[in-house]
C-alpha cells in the first residue's frame, strides 16, 4: 500500500472559485477575513519531473469567512515560469533543485545575467494595499486577494543593491522589515525596512564571501533583528563552475568553513551590536525572539546540518521510509556582552512551521508556540501547543490527516494570548480530500472543520487578513 503522505506530493491542476464549503460546524463568526495561503500545486513541467520540494509551481489557496460559513478559491500563480511551463512545457529559469530547460550556454548567460526564477511558493506578503505572493526571488507576484488571480509584478530589490529578497520577512504595524541577498564574490545580507508599501530604506548590510549562508528567515525583538549565520552556506563559486553543466541552487549547499552565529543588529541605529558564535545548527523558521536583560532570547526549529535542505527531495519525502532530517524546537540564548550561545530543547523534533500569536507578542516576552509536528512519515501528523513557561505540550491529531501550518487569530477581544483559534488547511489522506481545520487554541480542541471538493499538495506558508486587523499572522 502507498504511504499516504505520498499524495500530499501530487500535482493538483484543477482551479475552483468561490465554492461554499460544507463544515461541520460553524466556524467563529467573529472570523470576517481571508486566509491565503502558498505552497506548490504542479510537480511536473512537460516531461521533468521536479527534484525538489522547493520546486512545483505555486499554487494558492483562500478562503473566505462570512457569519460562521466559508468559501474556498484555488488557483496557480500566474508567473512567467508558470506560463512558460504551461505554454511550452519546459522550465524557464533554473528551480531550487530542477535545472532550465536550456543550451549551456543560456544557462550560463543567465547565471551572469542574474536571471532568477518567479515561481513564488513560499508565501504571501502584504506591502501597503497590495498582496504579493513571494520566494526567493527579486519579483514579487501581485494577487488579487478576493480572487487570486494574478494581477501584476514589482520588483522587491528595486532601491537594494541586491539580488533577491527573502520570502519571509515581518511586517508591524505597516512596516516591513525585510533581508535582501546579493550573491557573488561578495555576498551581502542587507536588513531593511520599508514604510507603508514605498521604497524600501538599506539599514545594515553584513557581508560574507562567496559561500554565504543560507538563511531563509530571521527574527525580530522590540530593538533588535536577529539574522542566523550558518554553517550551511551556498557556494556560489561551485555554482558557477557547474551552472553550465545543469547545477542548481540545490547542488551548491555545502557547509561553510566559518564559525556558526547569530547577528544581532539594533533595529533603529543599524549598529552591528553582537555576532554571537554558536554550536553548528540551521534553521528555517523562527517562532519568536525577545530581549532579556542582558540577553536576546530566541526560539526556532533547529536542524544539525545541510540535510535539511537537501534531503528535502521529492523523490525522499514520497519513498516508503523517507530519511527526514529531524528539526527540534530550540530556545537559544544569545548574551550581548560576551560568551557563546547556551541552547535548550523545547520539543523533540521532527517539528515544523513554528507560529505565535504574532499580531500581539512578535519581538516580546510570550507564552505559546504552536508547530506542526510528525511521528512518523513525510508530513506532519499533529499540531502541538508548547507552553513555554513549562515547557508542556499539547497536541491535537487524527489518524490519516496531515496538518499543514496552524495560523494562530486572535479572538476580537482576547481573554490572553491563546484566545482565538488555529486555522490549519490539512490533508485527509482516507478520503483524499484537503480539509480546512479551526483548533481552539486555549483547548486545542476542534471547533469547526470544513471539507474541500479536492486534495491539495501539502502546503507552506499562509496569512490571515481580518477586515478589522489585516496585519501579519506570521514571520
Ligand atoms: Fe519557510
Amino acid at each position: 500500500m502507498d504511504p499516504g503522505w505520498r499524495l500530499g506530493f501530487q500535482t493538483q491542476r484543477e482551479e475552483l472559485r468561490d465554492v461554499a464549503l460544507d463544515a461541520t460546524a460553524p466556524f467563529p463568526d467573529w472570523l470576517d477575513g481571508t486566509l491565503v495561503c502558498n505552497g506548490p500545486g504542479q510537480f511536473e513541467v512537460g516531461d521533468t519531473d521536479l527534484t525538489h520540494w522547493f520546486d512545483p509551481l505555486a499554487m494558492l489557496r483562500g478562503f473566505r469567512f462570512d457569519d460562521g460559513a466559508v468559501s474556498y478559491t484555488n488557483r496557480f500563480v500566474r508567473s512567467e515560469d508558470f506560463r512558460v511551463a504551461r505554454e511550452h512545457g519546459s522550465i524557464r529559469r533554473s528551480l531550487p533543485g530542477t535545472p532550465a530547460d536550456d543550451s549551456a550556454v543560456a544557462r550560463l548567460y543567465r547565471a551572469l545575467t542574474g536571471a532568477f526564477q518567479d515561481n513564488p511558493s513560499i508565501g504571501v506578503v502584504g506591502l501597503g494595499d497590495r498582496l504579493y505572493a513571494v520566494t526567493e526571488s527579486p519579483i514579487g507576484i501581485e494577487i488579487d486577494p478576493e480572487t487570486l488571480e494574478t494581477v501584476g509584478r514589482r520588483d522587491l530589490t528595486a532601491g537594494l543593491d541586491a539580488d533577491t529578497t527573502l520570502g519571509h520577512t515581518h511586517v508591524e504595524d505597516g512596516t516591513q522589515w525585510g533581508l535582501a541577498a546579493d550573491f557573488g564574490r561578495k555576498s551581502a545580507y542587507t536588513l531593511f525596512r520599508r514604510d507603508a508599501g514605498d521604497a524600501p530604506t538599506p539599514i545594515t548590510r553584513l557581508v560574507f564571501d562567496s559561500h554565504p549562508p543560507y538563511i531563509h528567515a530571521f527574527a525580530l525583538t522590540e530593538r533588535y533583528a536577529v539574522i542566523p549565520a550558518s554553517t550551511v552556506g551556498v557556494d556560489f563559486g561551485r555554482l558557477s563552475r557547474g551552472i553550465a553543466r545543469g547545477a542548481t541552487f540545490l547542488d551548491a549547499i555545502a557547509p561553510r568553513d566559518a564559525e556558526p552565529s547569530f547577528h544581532v543588529v539594533d533595529r533603529a541605529t543599524g549598529e552591528h551590536v553582537a555576532a554571537v558564535p554558536a554550536d553548528q545548527f540551521f534553521i528555517y523558521h523562527f517562532a519568536n525572539a525577545y530581549e532579556d536583560g542582558d540577553e536576546v532570547v530566541v526560539d526556532a526549529v533547529a536542524y544539525e546540518d545541510e540535510t535539511a535542505v537537501t534531503g528535502l527531495t521529492l523523490s525522499n519525502l514520497r519513498s516508503d521510509e523517507p530519511d527526514l532530517p529531524r528539526g527540534d524546537f530550540v530556545r537559544f540564548r544569545l548574551p550581548l556582552d560576551g560568551g557563546g550561545v547556551r541552547r535548550k530543547r523545547l520539543l523533540r523534533g521532527p517539528v515544523e512551521f513554528p507560529t505565535i500569536n504574532y499580531g500581539q507578542r512578535n519581538g516580546r516576552a510570550y507564552q505559546y508556540a504552536y508547530l506542526a509536528a510528525i511521528d512518523h512519515g513525510s508530513l506532519p501528523t499533529a499540531i502541538a501547543k508548547v507552553a513555554l513557561a513549562g515547557p508542556t505540550t499539547r497536541t491535537w491529531s487524527e489518524p490519516d490527516l496531515h496538518p499543514g501550518e496552524p495560523l494562530f487569530v486572535p479572538a476580537p477581544t482576547p481573554n490572553g494570548e491563546d484566545d482565538g483559534v488555529l486555522l490549519s488547511l490539512a490533508l485527509d489522506t482516507r478520503a483524499e480530500r484537503s480539509v480546512l481545520l479551526c483548533l481552539d487554541a486555549a483547548t486545542m480542541t476542534e471547533r469547526a472543520r470544513a471539507v474541500l471538493p479536492h486534495r491539495l499538495p501539502y502546503g507552506f506558508h499562509g496569512q490571515y487578513y481580518g477586515s478589522s486587523d489585516p496585519g501579519r499572522s506570521m514571520a
